[in-house]
């Protein structure tokens, strides 16, 4: 089989033992046509305080790319030559390239969300849907910025703390069809649940080890059939939101395969190739547990 040119890359983040990006990646690799000693993915624990050293070592040394995860994927833009239009918008960067001596930054995450809500949704243009947002932390920026993309009818998020709902919006997304609310407002937040057509959940909630892992967001009850439900939690699969979803009828569509699209987007930018989605989908189930 013809050689392909080698390209080693590695994951950074803090905590990173428990990423699955590393068997996605070699996965998608052998897949491919990669031989083994063509192609690497390797972790690394690095601390806020050691990100400076890091890249630079990263900017001097064999790696030709990276992927940039919890909690560096703003931090890291401070050293990177190029960033690319949809990562500044999100003001996050989860892709980074190596091309001589230049790095250039991506953000895949919310492609790897639209991907998901297209393909394993079903529904292929999100054009005049109504969007429904729990959250507004770092994924919950990316996410909107994708529905934003898609020139949606209408986009609610929910937050929480709402102060982070309103300026989120207002640097991302300052329309007169986005709205910001918080918890307290239980009768309009269920009121937007009832009319959304695609709800998403980009809280923590939910989360195995997290601080509520039986949780659910407020609203669940007004969820019905003819909705499309997704999750940004994939441990573990089927979330309290998502059996909730399901249970009322709902389509739904699990964290993993926003893990799988994005991953998918990356390994192309950097390979040029094709990743192999459900190979990895199938892979990434039996290292969950649940193939
Ligand atoms: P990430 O980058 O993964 O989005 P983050 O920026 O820390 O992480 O954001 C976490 C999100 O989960 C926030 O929307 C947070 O709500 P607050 O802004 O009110 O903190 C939400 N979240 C986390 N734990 C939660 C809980 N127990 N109940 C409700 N929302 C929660």
């Amino acid at each position: 089989m013809k050689k392909l040119n080698p390209i080693h890359l590695a994951i950074v983040g803090h905590p990173i033992k428990h990423s699955l990006s590393p068997l996605m990646h070699s996965t998608a690799a052998r897949e491919a046509g990669f031989a083994d000693d063509e192609f690497s993915y390797e972790k690394f624990d690095v601390e806020p305080q050691d990100l400076a050293t890091f890249m630079r070592r990263f900017r001097d040394g064999p790696l030709a790319g990276l992927n940039v995860t919890i909690p560096h994927k703003m931090a890291v833009m401070d050293f990177l030559d190029k960033i690319d239009p949809t990562a500044k918008t999100i003001g996050a960067v989860n892709t980074v390239v190596k091309s001589g001596d230049i790095l250039t930054g991506y953000n895949t995450d919310a492609y790897g969300l639209i991907k998901s809500v297209k393909e394993i949704g079903g529904i292929q243009d999100l054009a005049g849907k109504k969007i429904f947002i729990y959250g507004a932390g770092g994924s919950a920026r990316a996410v909107v910025s994708g529905f934003i993309a898609e020139n949606v009818a209408s986009l609610t998020i929910a937050n929480r703390t709402q102060n982070r709902a309103v300026e989120l919006l207002s640097r991302l997304a300052p329309s007169a069809k986005t709205i910001a609310m918080g918890y307290n407002d239980h009768k309009t937040l269920v009121e937007s649940v009832a009319t959304a057509d695609i709800i998403v959940n980009t809280t923590s909630v939910g989360m195995a080890g997290g601080g509520d892992p039986s949780g659910l967001p407020p609203g669940v009850e007004a969820l019905h059939e003819g909705q499309t439900v997704v999750d940004i939690v994939y441990n573990p699969l089927t979330t309290a939101f998502l059996a909730t979803a399901r249970a009322k009828g709902a389509g739904t569509v699990d964290g993993l395969w926003m893990l799988i699209y994005q991953g998918a987007k990356a390994f192309e930018i950097w390979t040029g190739r094709q990743f192999p989605v459900m190979k990895a989908r199938e892979v990434l189930l039996a290292e969950l547990g649940e193939g």
